[in-house]
């Protein structure tokens, strides 16, 4: 049932090339440049005029929704805000009739998650789920969505499941925009193309797990990391972190690049790898004296870049070239070597990757 693999999670994290390609199959038409999604078209108006998009969910799924307020706001130019569902439930929010809430979750089952749009339906908000398991509760409860078609997530640590709702969140995103003629015909074009190259650019990623299991060799005495990104890569960063800590117990931090002068640069040292997400992006130059910043204080480096990306390897003390994209695309990418980081660095402490203790697959109790 692990169809050859060790584990569940190197399993679902092998399957991406073709979980996100079935995420995009049948919505995507890059040749034409159009994006259908079944589930959202009847809804496409009120999107669309949404005051408001307010997105809510846990873990993993939320570190999706940070990505997908970046990329809503600067292709749809709506406002959006992005909550836990744990504290978005008691603060008595403001949700005013016709906002667009957005449940993102795996499972459909996360207790806080279903008890915080349920609160939002009551008070007039329209619920779109990106949802994994067909016919959850968080499905049944949205009136608009789309099913990430990631097909059965076992491990624990999500990353199938999480690149589908990149997939998912972008293709939405970008059809939003579209309607909305804030973006370009030409930008639209581009954009669906680069998400159809995607599938073939994780496959490129995965072929790189021995350098990648190398690298997780030099980090696996760690007790404390870093995972440091700005802009879109700045959720990939707590995408990171998080992956880590939950899959190998070691202590980690997602910071955005730039706060860790506001505190987090108190722990460099000689000790502590500080990963940085750095593929090009705007905010390249501004990453790269981060960079210099913790070579300064004798912190090791270690960076996902872009192929070609001369400037970096000088710098770093490890890096790993993944293929170049869109950099609205491109954390669909960057979290696939952090996804193989955390495995590799959690069977080389010994770990239960698939079922780290005190975590379950669904939190179903809040
Ligand atoms: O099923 P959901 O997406 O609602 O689950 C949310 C979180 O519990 C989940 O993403 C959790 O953080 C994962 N273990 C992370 O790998």
């Amino acid at each position: 049932e692990k169809g050859g693999y060790d584990h569940f999670m190197l399993k679902e994290i092998f399957e991406q090339p073709k979980t996100i390609y079935d995420c995009l199959r049948g919505r995507l038409n890059a040749e034409k440049g159009s994006i259908n999604i079944s589930g959202i078209e009847d809804y496409l108006d009120e999107i669309s005029n949404a005051p408001r998009i307010i997105i809510i969910a846990c873990g993993t799924s939320w570190h999706a929704g940070l990505i997908a307020e970046y990329i809503i706001e600067e292709t749809c130019r709506i406002p959006v805000e992005v909550e836990y569902a744990s504290e978005f439930r008691y603060r008595n929010p403001i949700v005013h009739k016709g906002d667009m809430i957005v449940a993102i979750s795996q499972s459909g089952e996360t207790a806080d998650t279903i008890v915080a749009i349920e609160k939002a339906k009551e008070q007039g908000a329209i619920i779109m789920g990106i949802v994994n398991v067909v016919g959850s509760s968080i499905s049944r409860i949205s009136q608009t969505g789309a099913y990430t078609h990631a097909g059965p997530e076992i491990g624990v640590a999500s990353t199938k499941a999480f690149t589908g709702q990149l997939a998912a969140l972008m293709m939405i995103a970008f059809k939003i925009a579209h309607h909305r003629k804030t973006i370009t015909e030409e930008r639209f074009f581009h954009l669906c193309e680069e998400l159809s190259f995607v599938p073939e650019k994780v496959e490129r990623i995965l072929q790189m797990n021995d350098e990648i299991k190398a690298v997780a060799e030099t980090l696996k005495d760690a007790s404390d990391t870093l995972f440091l990104g700005r802009g879109y890569n700045f959720p990939i960063a707590l995408e990171g972190a998080l992956k880590l800590k939950e899959i190998s117990y070691i202590h980690a931090e997602g910071y955005p690049a730039a706060e860790m002068k506001h505190g987090p640069i108190a722990l460099v040292d000689e000790n502590l790898p500080v990963i940085f997400v750095a593929t090009k992006d705007v905010y390249h130059e501004k990453i790269i004296s981060n960079m210099q910043e913790i070579k300064a204080r004798k912190g090791k480096v270690i960076a996902i870049i872009n192929e070609g990306d001369t400037i970096t390897p000088k710098i770093a003390d490890a890096v790993i070239a993944i293929p170049e994209t869109d950099e609205i695309i491109a954390p669909i990418l960057n979290v696939i070597p952090l996804q193989l980081l955390s495995y590799h660095i959690g069977i080389a402490r010994g770990c239960n990757v698939d079922m780290p203790r005190n975590l379950a697959k669904s939190v179903t109790v809040e």
